[in-house]
């Protein structure tokens, strides 16, 4: 019989391409893309195969109803400061569930660095606990902050202001995670993923200065990187009024950028899906239009 995985966080940045390489990768595996709002869920609805269930991580009745009859989870947890009791309560639905044969979980690169990654750390604890096989994958940075969170400024004002100093990063493209995500789920008969931990990376570790570089090649327009103090940083981020927690979280991330911790680059991408893991300049490429 055909597997079902449910696909949570199915309306974000790697969840919705998990969804879309599953449907063209694998043409039986049935598939259940979960989200929060309706009306997410309904854009990424673009084949037949794709069933989609709304779930709130803070209502277990909801995470209940989207475990049944299911093989396989990619859990995948915003980065909100309850994300600890989203997967909590994920974890609890799981084992009541009984019959979950695989868990893949999205956690993060460095995840005993920082507070944010000491989150998931503690999460993964708890499903390396449960006796549930389980696959833990830890993307570094992904690229495609540049577009979510970076290029609104980067188009009014041609700048780009972070506290990263010339630290060095791996940044990887959110499709070559989700790429080891979908081999994790769908190419794990001989279980040779289970307890595993893949730390994912882009093929280069580059600094903040040569990615802006890089945009305003592929953009066609000067953009500037500017090395702002920590102060600064955090005036334009209660400027946009982040959280304390999230504020301090990003600070103590810069901070970890420029002492290195971000910068190791793996082979896990191409091990796992046998082809090399995108480069910034062709993300930057692609994703050109975007920045003007
Ligand atoms: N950004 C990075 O550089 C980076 C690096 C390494 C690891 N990570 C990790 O990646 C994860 C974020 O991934 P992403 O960027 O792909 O996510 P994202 O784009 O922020 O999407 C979040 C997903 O979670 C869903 N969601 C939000 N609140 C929910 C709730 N209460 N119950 C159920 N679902 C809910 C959202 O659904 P709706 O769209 O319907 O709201 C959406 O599908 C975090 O765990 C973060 O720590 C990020």
């Amino acid at each position: 019989m055909a597997e079902t995985i449910l696909i949570t966080g199915a309306t974000g940045t790697v969840g919705r391409e998990v969804v879309r390489q599953l449907v063209s990768v694998d043409s039986k595996v049935n598939i259940k893309a979960a989200g929060h709002l309706l009306q997410e869920l309904e854009k990424i609805i673009e084949d037949d195969r794709i069933k989609s269930t709304q779930i709130d991580f803070n209502e277990p009745e909801t995470l209940r109803d989207a475990l049944k009859s299911t093989d396989k989870v990619f859990l995948l947890t915003p980065f909100q400061s309850d994300m600890l009791q989203y997967s909590s309560n994920m974890l609890a639905e799981i084992k009541n569930a009984g019959d979950i044969k695989h868990i893949v979980k999205l956690s993060v690169m460095g995840a005993e660095f920082e507070p944010g990654g000491r989150l998931h750390l503690q999460a993964e604890k708890m499903i390396e606990g449960s006796g549930i096989p389980y696959t833990f994958l830890r993307p570094n940075a992904f690229m495609q902050n540049f577009v979510n969170f970076y290029s609104h400024i980067i188009k009014e004002k041609g700048t780009l202001s972070v506290p990263a100093g010339d630290g060095k990063v791996s940044f990887v493209d959110a499709r070559d995670i989700a790429a080891v995500a979908v081999q994790a789920l769908i190419g794990n008969n001989d279980g040779k993923h289970n307890s595993k931990t893949y730390d994912i990376t882009g093929p280069e570790a580059i600094s903040y200065n040569y990615a802006v570089n890089i945009l305003s090649e592929q953009v066609g327009k000067k953009i500037s990187y500017v090395d702002v103090s920590k102060d600064d940083a955090i005036k334009a981020m209660k400027d946009i009024s982040l959280d304390e927690w999230l504020i301090d979280i990003i600070l103590e991330g810069y901070n970890n950028l420029r002492k290195g911790y971000f910068s190791p680059v793996t082979t896990v991408v191409e091990e796992i899906t046998g082809r090399r893991p995108t480069f910034f300049n062709e993300f930057a490429k692609e994703h050109a239009e975007v920045f003007r």
